[in-house]
């Protein structure tokens, strides 16, 4: 059965939604699904906006012939090559052999590496302020290298604002029904999800996405709609989205507030964050969040750290080394390029503890413009009372720091 809405008067979501999929790029858990967005234009001509994940492609197809309703297909535009939205686009040639495609030259590129018969269809190479008109509507490109692909763009067409927009603005979830962002309640069911996407999937890149911001400002109050490639499209209250895209893409935290992961195994580094926690929401500071890294998944964790303030790390030694799930963590965090955040360290070990040592090599020599506070908690096997002062001084060292901080 097709399944499709109208964005505008004469613009279709054709997208598909995906619960079936447990890990988005194999990695990442999507436990509240995923939505590939495209988008059908019907003006004097016909144009497709993107495609859909392969195994969604069915249900694009009929939306697509829904729509279309006998009318032939003119144009395929691809504003992202990568295979959760690009993988349809054989399909869609053989189905509509007559389709111009419009991309740009790098992912024309891509499409011949992924193994796609392109060639004999009519390619159409565009640039960085080319223009292309449909009838009635007529498009810009902007190129967006890098959020997330090297190949990509966004398009904004300029008859009615709405702004194609890769996978910019975007977000885990299905979508279920609910197309626009004013129909959900975003700031409490989508927020977490659209900061896990983002961090984790375009999170390297944020000098990038500032690029893409840059270039948008210039056309801001032109910009009636964006339609992102995954999550709700927004018409409504665009500043809201585009401040935390430009928060998360400076690296700047969202909130005051304290991240405390711990890896711990049999419980007694675990008991020592929580003893912490419990200080620092004695001391006013209830923002504090506790997480086992071992039952977390990294994506969650560094969301969690791109929107907060402050991490405290404690982690056991394993080896003579950092707790291997913790270590994962840091390296997340050096290859998504987090930066501009204040650490704390709580090391534990039986008799050689050298996780502290090791994580502080890590957070200063790994990673970018981190503030490490002096006080930190070290201990053998579990933390007793004669480790209070220590656990004091250091839940006061990290609300002071915080005084200095806007
Ligand atoms: Fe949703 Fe970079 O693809």
């Amino acid at each position: 059965m097709y399944c499709v809405r109208n964005v505008t008067e004469d613009l279709y979501w054709v997208g598909a939604n995906d619960h079936r999929l447990h890990l988005f790029e194999n990695i990442h858990p999507i436990p509240r699904g995923v939505s590939y967005n495209a988008y059908l234009l019907l003006d004097e001509k016909t144009v497709l906006f993107d495609t859909v994940d392969w195994s969604a492609c069915r249900q694009l197809l009929e939306n697509l012939d829904h729509v279309l309703a006998g009318r032939p297909l003119d144009y395929l535009l691809i504003n992202h090559m990568e295979p959760d939205h690009g993988a349809s686009i054989e399909e869609i040639l053989l189905r509509y052999p007559d389709v111009k495609v419009i991309s740009t030259e790098k992912a024309f590129l891509f499409m011949r590496q992924f193994g796609f018969h392109i060639d004999g269809h009519e390619l159409i190479t565009v640039k960085e302020g080319d223009t292309q008109s449909f009838g009635k509507h007529t498009v810009t490109f902007v190129a967006a290298p890098m959020v997330h692909w090297p190949e990509a763009m966004v398009t904004f067409d300029t008859t009615n604002g709405v702004l194609f927009a890769a996978d910019a603005f975007g977000s885990f979830g299905a979508l279920d029904g609910k197309l626009f962002a004013d129909e959900v309640n975003f700031d409490r069911d989508w927020i977490d999800d659209a900061r896990r996407y983002l961090t984790n999937i375009v999170g390297k890149y944020g000098p990038h996405i500032q690029l893409l911001l840059k270039k948008a400002a210039g056309i801001l109050d032109q910009i009636k709609f964006i339609c992102p490639l995954h999550g709700p499209v927004w018409r409504e209250n665009l500043g809201y989205f585009i401040d935390k895209y430009d928060k998360w893409s400076r690296y700047e935290p969202e909130e005051k507030g304290v991240l405390i992961a711990y890896a711990s195994m049999y419980g007694n580094t675990e008991s020592a964050a929580q003893a912490l926690a419990s200080k620092l929401c004695e001391k006013g500071m209830s923002n504090v969040w506790v997480y086992d890294v071992s039952n977390t998944h990294v994506s969650q964790l560094i969301s969690e750290t791109f929107r907060l303030s402050h991490v405290v790390v404690a982690s056991v030694t394993y080896n003579l080394g950092i707790y291997p799930v913790m270590h994962n963590y840091l390296m997340d965090m050096k290859a998504l390029n987090l930066q501009n955040r204040t650490f704390a360290i709580i090391e534990n070990g039986s008799w050689a503890p050298t996780s502290g040592d090791l994580m502080q090599k890590f957070i200063t020599d790994e990673l970018k413009d981190m503030t490490l506070l002096n006080e930190r908690v070290s201990f053998t096997s579990s933390l007793n009372a004669t480790k209070a002062a220590e656990l004091e001084s250091l839940a006061d060292a990290i609300i002071d720091s915080m005084k200095d901080e806007k």
